[in-house]
């Protein structure tokens, strides 16, 4: 089954007709997961994007892409977002959920050691040309109403010249719009976003450009578009903690708690413990005390117990919400096609084939809480020294390599 496809050049051409911008749920590793894609849909998000899904994997491993995609008929428009580090795995993998998308998008910007080590995310800003090689390959076998991105960060904080040619040399693969993140690789989330080189990229380029980095509120936003008329304005953290935020409320509604509260009973196995979990403790962040959300963080691992927590603690029942009660419709069972890939991947390699039922048992969501979700844990820990919470780099007894490997959850 294919689902109904909305063009994404169309959604950019309309909102610049409007004078205005698409606002966007970014990719978050373990987040911007469906069920959590179908509550910020509710609240003015335009365009969403899945997680970061690793390509080789989603090729190989029919286990791996249950867990790593979910779809249904009201999840639209939606960009997938690989990772990947050659041709064959981005051009495979986006073959395979084509079908299920509106757009498929490259990771340029994961800075954690092990992408970077690897080759993938901001790995692949040392070689242009390879960006270029993949997006150039996708876009000329996929039909040119699908949308083909690139998500990169800055190349340097100060000589804006070496991001924009980086930026034309992939505007000049076909692709459909590109996001760039306010900063470079090793540059800390403390570091204050360069807008003034998202400015100068904006007007260096001539597909839709997405400004990320910083964005907050709805304010935020339209200073973003105000500053560097992007043609979008993508948020992570800010959304994570007050999924509202593009219809413009300041903090959480309590009404979207209970929002959340109803796509999880509908998902019920269909969501991991932790996501539930981890999006309650973010968007209740506003809404709690200290003490509340440090009980919240460290319930014991059941469903119910968070359940009756919320309900204990938010007035829930006071709040009238039609979409509070809305169903939502069945995840689509998706069936993918994996003949390109065993055809190119036999043509390049044999030794990969033995892999393929392996990659599917390395599957384990959730084996750790994620770095993101222990530095918020950390900050409310009072038996933990100040000087530490400053230092992400304890978290988890993880070494950092910087502040921006916190963004990419491992
Ligand atoms: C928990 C978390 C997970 C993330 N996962 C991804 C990802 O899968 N792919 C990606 O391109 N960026 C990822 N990022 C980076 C964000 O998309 C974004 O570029 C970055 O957080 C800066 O935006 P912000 O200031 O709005 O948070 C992630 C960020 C966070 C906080």
């Amino acid at each position: 089954m294919m689902k109904e496809k909305t063009n994404i050049r169309d959604l950019f051409s309309s909102a610049a007709e409007k004078n205005t911008y698409l606002k966007m749920c970014a990719p978050m590793v373990r987040y911007s997961k469906l069920e959590f894609r179908s509550l910020v849909r509710t609240y003015g998000t335009d365009l969403a994007f899945t997680s970061m899904i690793m390509a080789d994997s989603f090729c190989k491993s029919e286990k791996a892409r249950l867990n790593e995609f979910t779809t249904n008929e009201d999840d639209t428009p939606l960009i997938a977002q690989f990772a990947a580090n050659n041709t064959i795995d981005f051009l495979s993998a986006s073959e395979m959920v084509y079908p299920y998308v509106d757009g498929v998008d490259l990771n340029c910007g994961c800075p954690q050691r092990w992408a970077m080590a690897e080759g993938y995310g901001s790995a692949l800003l040392k070689t242009p040309e390879l960006i270029a090689d993949m997006l150039g390959t996708v876009r000329r076998n996929m039909p040119s109403s699908f949308s083909v991105s690139v998500k990169v960060r800055l190349l340097s904080s100060t000589d804006h010249k070496r991001t924009i040619d980086m930026c034309r040399q992939l505007e000049a693969t076909g692709i459909t719009f590109l996001t760039v993140h306010g900063r470079t690789a090793p540059e800390m989330t403390k570091v204050p976003v360069h807008r003034e080189a998202l400015q100068e990229i904006k007007q260096s380029i001539g597909i839709p450009m997405v400004a990320n980095g910083d964005i907050f509120t709805l304010d935020d936003a339209e200073q973003m578009y105000a500053q560097t008329r992007c043609d979008g304005v993508m948020t992570a953290r800010g959304i994570l903690s007050n999924p509202a935020l593009f219809a413009g409320h300041k903090s959480t509604p309590v009404e979207c708690v209970k929002r959340w509260l109803n796509i999880c009973k509908q998902a019920d196995t269909d969501i991991t413990y932790q996501c539930m979990h981890h999006h309650f403790s973010f968007m209740t962040e506003s809404l709690f005390t200290k003490r509340l959300r440090y009980e919240l963080n460290n319930l014991s691992k059941e469903k119910h117990k968070v359940y009756e927590f919320i309900q204990t603690h938010l007035p829930l029942d006071d709040v009238v919400d039609d979409e509070s009660g809305k169903l939502y419709p069945e995840k689509i069972s998706c069936t993918y096609s994996e003949g390109n890939y065993c055809q190119r991947t036999a043509e390049n390699d044999t030794t990969k084939e033995e892999s393929y039922a392996d990659i599917g048992s390395l599957y384990d969501p959730e084996a750790s809480e994620g770095n993101f979700f222990q530095s918020k844990r950390v900050e409310l820990d009072e038996t933990t020294p100040v000087s530490k919470k400053d230092a992400v780099s304890v978290v988890d007894g993880v070494d950092f390599m910087d502040g921006g490997s916190l963004l990419f959850d491992e």
